[in-house]
């Protein structure tokens, strides 16, 4: 794999970008406040804008690591942030990725997310040179499913009661696409 880090990334409606200190304020409004947005998460809401600008202090100095793949969703209609996606498990010696994302939402059901995923595995893939990217959703969180299915990855299974979020233990459905996959469609 190539250690290259979280690189500006365009969309048809998005730039994919690194996170600044200046993004809390958007970051806390438009998602990590709203428990119905962190409800299959394992992480609480913020329950105040210091709690968001604390993460993006730690994480700002982590995209000197090329090993850190965190972007921030910026939509170009308006040039606001409204959610984040990232690898949330680096694995070097399976040149493995899995992948977390949340987003406002006041913008769900837009294919927002799909159009986001679709475009960092295409980075993870072709420039990070990895060979597997996967995802996992609470069996009772279809909508994240539908997500890693419109970008193409493949239902690998589901791990009974291996996970635990904010909604207690859950069943882990796994879902990947790995490089092979994407030879066979072309
Ligand atoms: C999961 C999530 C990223 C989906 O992103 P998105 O850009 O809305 O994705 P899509 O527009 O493709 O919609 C995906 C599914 O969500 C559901 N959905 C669509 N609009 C919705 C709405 N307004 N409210 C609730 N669900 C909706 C639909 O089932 C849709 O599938 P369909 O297109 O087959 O009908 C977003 O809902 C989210 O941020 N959820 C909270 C965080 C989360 O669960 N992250 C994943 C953890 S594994």
């Amino acid at each position: 794999m190539q250690k290259i880090g979280t690189k500006l990334i365009e969309t048809e409606r998005l730039i994919l970008r690194r996170f600044r200190i200046e993004d809390a304020e958007d970051m806390f409004n438009n998602w990590a406040s709203d428990p119905e947005v962190t409800k299959y998460l394992t992480w609480p809401a913020h329950r105040s804008v210091e709690v968001t600008k604390a993460l993006l202090n730690d994480l700002v100095p982590r995209y000197e690591d090329g090993g850190c793949f965190n972007w921030a969703m910026e939509l170009k209609e308006t040039g606001s942030v409204i959610g984040n996606i990232s690898v949330v498990g680096l694995n070097e010696a399976t040149q493995a990725a899995d992948m977390g994302y949340c987003m406002s939402r006041a913008h769900w059901g837009k294919g927002l997310m799909p159009e986001a995923l679709r475009a960092v595995m295409e980075f993870l893939f072709d420039e990070a040179e990895l060979n597997r990217v996967s995802a996992c959703h609470d069996l009772n969180n279809p909508k994240s499913g539908r997500v890693m299915e419109k970008a193409g990855m493949k239902l690998e299974g589901v791990h009974r009661a291996a996970g635990k979020n904010n909604t207690g233990i859950c069943d882990v459905v796994v879902r990947a696409m790995i490089k092979s996959d994407r030879i066979h469609r072309q």
